[in-house]
């Protein structure tokens, strides 16, 4: 098992101390790091002592520790989770070999490529969530954002350890890059679409990380059955993390929906905007707009690139090992969409081709798990709305639904039709202003604003009227 490292001044357990070189270049990268995070980090509360879990371990039990910090001197560590003895690679052309410690040099590019997208996101969502402290519903949400944006912090340190540690010169720059891209940067933005949107409002942060932090989860995990074992390290240990932030996303919009219920049930109306609520049908709507933008993060439904990736064994399925097939998927077949004369109709492909649809469709499952439960609490309340996912058409921007409109119920709509009707399914300028005008910082322990209902208990065991934050 590898030691941990905690008082290096780059906490770690990758024997950093070991290696002089690379333990330069990164001490040289993380003052960069810390102007980033006070130029482009949170925006308030900058000094104030948040109660924040910080990982100290990779081990089953206690691998996190909690206390109060200012974020600057939040302890950014590199953490890999243990190395698995005579792992094999689970899949493609060489299934059953021996992992690598090494990049082999025909697969370099490839395998630095995936490290700088899936890098890129982690601070993006830091700069989109910037000035949301501002404006935080209750001091355990605030302290919930600044948890979720320290964590995108070391998932970023994650992804720069393996550049510097692998790539050589190519990888330092990259690292240095990271921090050049900005969310939203006309001259220079950040890769991919969804992490150059801001995230304006409370409701869109939970939106944010129940449905994209997920497409996260399913990139890391699809890029923990990597052939490359530190990649797969890496990616293992960040999940852990991660699922704090869905946790966020799951319970934040829970929470929004139980408010709502409450409401309704006090005025006896299904419209509590003028009590200060947020009316299930515009709920509705942001499901629909983060729903279908985290889909277009899948890519195309058949993709060369996935598939050269999944012959190579740089990146797998989710759950690859647990899957009952030949991993290899040369042979086997699967549906995907396609249009056909104004008809969604589907076609059959190799499995292999069709990667980056398997990913989608088990977010899609793993999505609707979080609706269920949001759903229950309406059925228990003898309210007869559900909140839906729409068709995987609605509102997107990649694939073969790019150049069509589909409604969310999965009709093929015309451009006129489109146009008439898509205010009713995505949130309006008018909504959004409205969302916005809910949003009002509160600071008081314990105290919530009035569009969501506290959360079920605390952090940590500690009470929900806790100071999370410190004033
Ligand atoms: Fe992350
Ligand atoms: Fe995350």
């Amino acid at each position: 098992m590898a030691t941990v490292d905690i008082d290096a001044k780059i906490p770690n357990n990758v024997d950093l101390a070991g290696d002089r070189r690379l333990q330069r270049a990164l001490e040289a990268w993380q003052p960069k790091f810390i102007r980033w995070w006070e130029d482009l980090g949170p925006s308030a509360f900058k000094r104030n002592p948040v109660f924040l879990r910080t990982a100290v371990d990779v081990g089953r039990d206690g691998w996190a520790n909690f206390d109060h910090v200012e974020m600057p001197d939040y302890r950014w560590g590199v953490f890999l989770a243990d190395q698995e003895p005579d792992r094999k690679i689970a899949f493609g052309d060489y299934k059953g070999e021996d992992v690598w410690q090494e990049v082999p040099g025909e697969y370099r590019s490839d395998l630095r490529r995936l490290i700088v997208v899936q890098g890129d996101t982690e601070p993006a969502s830091v700069e989109q969530q910037r000035h949301l402290s501002l404006t935080a519903p209750s001091l355990y949400d605030m302290r919930n954002l600044f948890q979720v944006n320290v964590e995108e912090g070391r998932h970023l340190w994650a992804m720069v350890y393996l550049l510097h540690r692998y790539f050589g010169r190519d990888g330092r720059d990259e690292a240095d890059e990271m921090l050049e891209r900005h969310s939203g940067d006309p001259d220079n933005p950040r890769i991919l679409g969804a992490f150059n949107e801001p995230t304006p409002d409370w409701l869109s942060f939970f939106m944010f990380t129940y449905f994209t932090d997920r497409d996260g989860k399913y990139q890391l995990a699809s890029l923990r059955e990597s052939a490359f074992d530190p990649l797969s390290r890496t990616c293992d240990f960040m999940l852990k993390e991660e699922a704090y932030h869905m946790f966020v996303g799951a319970t934040g919009v829970g929470r929004v929906v139980q408010r709502t219920i409450d409401l309704m049930h006090e005025h006896d109306t299904d419209d509590v905007h003028p009590h200060g609520g947020i009316n299930l049908n515009l709920l509705q709507k942001y499901v629909n707009f983060h729903y279908s933008v985290s889909l277009d993060l899948f890519g195309a439904e058949t993709s060369t690139n996935a598939a050269n990736y999944f012959a190579a064994g740089i990146k797998g399925r989710f759950q690859e090992e647990r899957r009952d097939d030949d991993h290899v998927l040369k042979s086997v077949g699967r549906n995907v969409p396609e249009i056909v004369d104004g008809v969604i109709s589907s076609r059959e492909v190799t499995q292999l081709s069709a990667l980056n649809e398997t990913l989608r469709d088990d977010y899609i499952d793993d999505c609707q798990k979080g609706l269920d439960r949001w759903n229950r609490a309406l059925a228990e309340a003898g309210i007869g709305t559900t909140i839906r996912l729409p068709h995987a058409g609605f509102n997107r921007d990649v694939g073969v639904y790019r150049d069509h409109h589909v409604s969310p119920n999965g009709e093929l709509l015309t451009d006129e039709r489109w146009a008439a009707s898509s205010a009713q399914w995505l949130p309006t300028d008018e909504e959004r202003t409205y969302v916005k005008s809910l949003m009002v910082g509160v600071t008081e322990p314990g105290k919530m604003a009035g569009w969501v209902a506290p959360p079920t208990q605390g952090i940590h065991q500690k009470p929900v009227d806790f100071d999370y934050v410190r004033l």
